[in-house]
């Protein structure tokens, strides 16, 4: 059964993803709460990364602090984790120094034997789930709580490259040396994403996201072969797993960062009731694309928050024409189109806010 929560206030979100007109455009940002903001750095100070991840009071407080500071603008909350969390549920040591490190990577599918056989997602990523239920309560119904999960072949390049990568060298010679290995592996992955992701709706996470951030380093042809059956896995087999265990549906969400050139497939094939957006895309040349049906998110340069007040108000001006085509906003939630980075002012993404509530409005 999943648990009770206080009724939802402001659901202009689920309506947005559920494809429906809106008032004005929904909006949150990608790492909304993270390095950019002093009361997250504070925390750091005192506490490493992962050991945030797996404190629930940490992580909802952590959750909270955009909640808080933009009141009023916001209109949902991500839960603090990361995507790494799946590598280490699969048994893998990840630190944070400050990026991503594996000390043992994946260097040949022999490899694949130090992973664990069955991953218990209860009692490996637990921590996640206590900390979604403890952040629904505090939310106290102001916005929806999003949960998400890296997709696999995002976490297998993390999981053979050992860390982030800027050629996907290691990765890539998988994919190309040992395919069958690597799609078997991908595979074990999506599995893992499923029932973390079940775990998080039975939980209490309203929506749910999965990023493939490094989706557009592939070909067309090999995103194709290797991400795209795994991110179909995902859509399917979440969806009959909450049935099943008779949780109510949840909207779905899917970031294939760069892959524009799938937008199509995607829409018609995968099942997502979202697809986010980067801004190597015209929205109204995505919404051509992905035809009605479908949600949109996305999806500012986050670089335009340094710009100044007068950059930020232009963009973000042309964004929603772009989206909007002069009518009222439909199956669109406003975001940045890759996470926001930590040297921009807090006050410069209020301004974003205020901007996005203004020009994306119905008149
Ligand atoms: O969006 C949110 O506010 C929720 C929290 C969240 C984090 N990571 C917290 C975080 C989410 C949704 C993520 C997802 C994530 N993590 C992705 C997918 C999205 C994307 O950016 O493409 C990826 C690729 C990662 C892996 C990761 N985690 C990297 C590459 C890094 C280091 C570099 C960087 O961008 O910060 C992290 C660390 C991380 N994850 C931080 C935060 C707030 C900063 C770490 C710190 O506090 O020192």
């Amino acid at each position: 059964m999943a648990a009770q929560f206080p009724p939802l206030k402001n659901d202009i979100l689920l309506r947005a993803a559920r494809g429906e007109e809106t008032e004005r455009a929904p909006v949150w940002v990608m790492r909304q709460a993270g390095r950019y903001l002093p009361e997250f750095r504070k925390v750091r100070e005192d506490h490493e990364f992962f050991e945030i991840c797996r404190t629930p009071t940490l992580a909802t407080e952590i959750t909270m602090q955009p909640i808080r500071r933009f009141s009023g603008l916001i209109d949902a909350a991500i839960i603090f984790c990361d995507i790494l969390v799946i590598p280490q549920a699969l048994g893998m040591e990840v630190l944070m120094n400050p990026a991503p490190c594996f000390p043992a990577p994946l260097n040949t599918p022999d490899d694949i034997k130090k992973l664990r056989d069955q991953v218990d997602v209860n009692k490996e990523l637990g921590y996640v789930f206590e900390a979604i239920t403890m952040t629904r309560k505090e939310l106290n119904g102001e916005v929806p709580l999003i949960g998400f999960c890296g997709a696999p072949w995002t976490l297998f390049a993390y999981m053979v490259e050992g860390g982030g990568s800027k050629t996907f060298q290691k990765s890539k010679t998988w994919l190309f040396r040992y395919p069958e290995e690597s799609k078997a592996l991908m595979m074990r992955i999506a599995d893992v994403c499923v029932n973390f992701l079940v775990g998080q709706a039975r939980a209490g996470a309203q929506v749910l996201q999965i990023f493939d951030s490094s989706a557009g380093e592939l070909s067309p042809h090999h995103f194709t072969a290797f991400s795209f059956p795994s991110l179909q896995y995902i859509s399917t087999n979440l969806r009959l797993a909450l049935a099943a265990a008779q949780i109510p549906p949840v909207p779905l969400t899917l970031f294939a960062k760069g892959a524009n050139f799938a937008l199509a497939s995607l829409a018609s094939d995968t099942g997502y009731d979202v697809l986010g957006l980067d801004w190597c895309i015209e929205p109204s040349e995505a919404r051509k694309i992905v035809g009605p049906e479908v949600a949109l998110q996305g999806n500012l340069d986050p670089n335009v928050l340094y710009g100044g007040r007068e950059a930020i108000e232009r963009e973000v001006k042309r964004m929603c024409e772009s989206f909007k085509g002069g009518k009222a906003p439909k199956a669109w939630i406003a975001n940045l189109g890759h996470g926001i980075t930590p040297g921009v002012d807090p006050e410069d993404l209020r301004f974003f806010f205020e901007c996005v509530h203004l020009y994306s409005a119905a008149t």
